[in-house]
């Protein structure tokens, strides 16, 4: 697919089928989140990819944290919230590194390296005619996922990726240009 076509054409897409993806497809989409810019050449990112019932495990600390902060929380909605990463066969979550003390390397950009990294494999999954959704949500910021993924407390979780092959694949559309969003300075 050419670069352009990519670019302007991925759109988010949140309903997948449940097939699962092969290793070698999930292992382009970590190749090109791999390739993103990164400053000093950290290389911040950090990827788990979460498949089959490794993906329950995730539901399960999820499950356990909202059953903390609403005790009176009904089994339904423990139930709902379980289900959350079994929209998809594939989720990539995607932290990035903190920097050492003694590092060059500044948190701000370690961050940025790593949202490159999520639109790199947003890309690819579009090039390779897979869906795609990147979330956050209360989720990527909740203690006991952190700890789950062996991160610290002041460590980022970037994003969510869900992905698999589209159930309905939506229309493109034409997103707002950048002609509000810039200012040049010619002399
Ligand atoms: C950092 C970030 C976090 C996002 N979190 C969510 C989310 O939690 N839930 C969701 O439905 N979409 C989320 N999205 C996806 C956006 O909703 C989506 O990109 C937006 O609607 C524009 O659609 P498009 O990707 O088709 O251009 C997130 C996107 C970014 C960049």
């Amino acid at each position: 697919m050419e670069l352009f076509d990519a670019i302007h054409g991925r759109v988010t897409v949140g309903k997948v089928k449940p097939d699962p993806l092969q290793r070698d497809v999930i292992e382009k989409l970590l190749s090109a989140g791999a390739q993103a810019p990164n400053h000093y050449k950290v290389r911040p990112w950090r990827f788990v990819v979460l498949t089959g019932d490794g993906r329950k495990k995730l539901g399960d600390v999820m499950a356990a944290s909202f059953s903390d902060r609403n005790p009176d929380a009904p089994a339904e909605a423990l139930d709902k919230t379980r289900a959350l990463p079994l929209r998809a066969p594939v989720v990539i979550v995607v932290s990035a590194d903190k920097p050492a003390p003694d590092s060059k390397a500044i948190e701000i950009e370690n961050i940025s390296a790593a949202s490159a990294a999520c639109q790199n494999i947003l890309l690819a999954a579009h090039a390779l005619g897979l869906g795609a959704i990147w979330r956050t949500g209360e989720w990527a910021r909740d203690a006991r996922v952190k700890d789950f993924f062996g991160l610290a407390a002041d460590q980022h979780i970037l994003g969510f990726i869900y992905v698999g092959y589209p159930e309905v694949q939506p229309e493109p559309y034409t997103r707002a240009g950048f002609e509000d969003r810039v200012t040049w300075i010619s002399e």
